[in-house]
């Protein structure tokens, strides 16, 4: 892997998009490099508890909104990203991840009993809701990446929080899982005044230590 040029200026040039062009849509080739983006992200172990929906329906994208504040985000924007964590993890989860671990990196279960069983006492160990959050902790990471990722192509985003996660689960049918963060992706409307507005960031002089 050769150095790239710094993702600096895309940072700056992100924002949290409040206005979309409800007429630009994102090509599907695009849409597809950020949910690779979403499914290469880091989580604890490698577990990756999560699910990504894209959602394109205009009636369901209309249905979460009611239960997301009302945000024009979710509706306007090309495509409604909505990221959801497992709500537990049972010994077969670890088993199918140690059996994929073992057919990826061509070795055996056996040579991995070690690493299953550190998964199997960590998780054994926490009571169900110290699990989701957890869970809900690595989708947090993969939010983050998918933001890069879109700041680094060009596509507009709006990491989301307000929401009713217990509302927004029923939408979507959601049994195993719970949304934990919504991301609209598209383009900027031109209307939109926050494009323009200064970063408010803390100077790194207090934020920042080195020792
Ligand atoms: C986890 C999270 C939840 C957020 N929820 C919302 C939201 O529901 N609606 C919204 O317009 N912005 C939301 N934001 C955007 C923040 O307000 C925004 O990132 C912050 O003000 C910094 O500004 P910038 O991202 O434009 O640089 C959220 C951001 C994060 C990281």
């Amino acid at each position: 892997m050769t150095a790239t040029p710094s993702i600096i200026p895309a940072l700056e040039w992100r924002y949290a998009t409040k206005q979309f062009d409800p007429a630009k849509k994102i090509p599907d080739a695009e849409v597809h490099e950020l949910t690779e983006s979403l499914r290469l992200s880091a989580s604890s172990f490698g577990l990756q508890p999560w699910k990504f929906i894209v959602v394109r329906d205009p009636a369901l994208r209309a249905k979460i909104k009611e239960h997301a504040w009302n945000q024009s985000q979710v509706t306007d924007a090309s495509h409604l990203i909505v990221l959801a964590a497992r709500k537990d993890i049972h010994d077969d989860y670890i088993r199918k991840f140690v059996t994929a671990t073992a057919k990826a990196r061509n070795t055996t279960i056996e040579a991995l009993k070690g690493y299953e069983d550190i998964m199997l006492g960590t998780v054994r160990n926490m009571p169900p809701e110290a699990i989701t959050a957890w869970n809900q902790r690595q989708v947090y990471i993969a939010l983050g990446t998918l933001l890069l990722t879109a700041a680094q192509k060009g596509i507009d985003a709006c990491p989301m929080e307000g929401f009713d996660p217990k509302k927004v689960d029923e939408v979507l049918g959601m049994t195993d899982y719970t949304v934990t963060a919504l991301c609209p992706i598209g383009y900027r409307a031109s209307t939109d005044k926050y494009a323009g507005a200064a970063k408010v960031r803390f100077p790194a002089s207090e934020i920042v230590e080195y020792c």
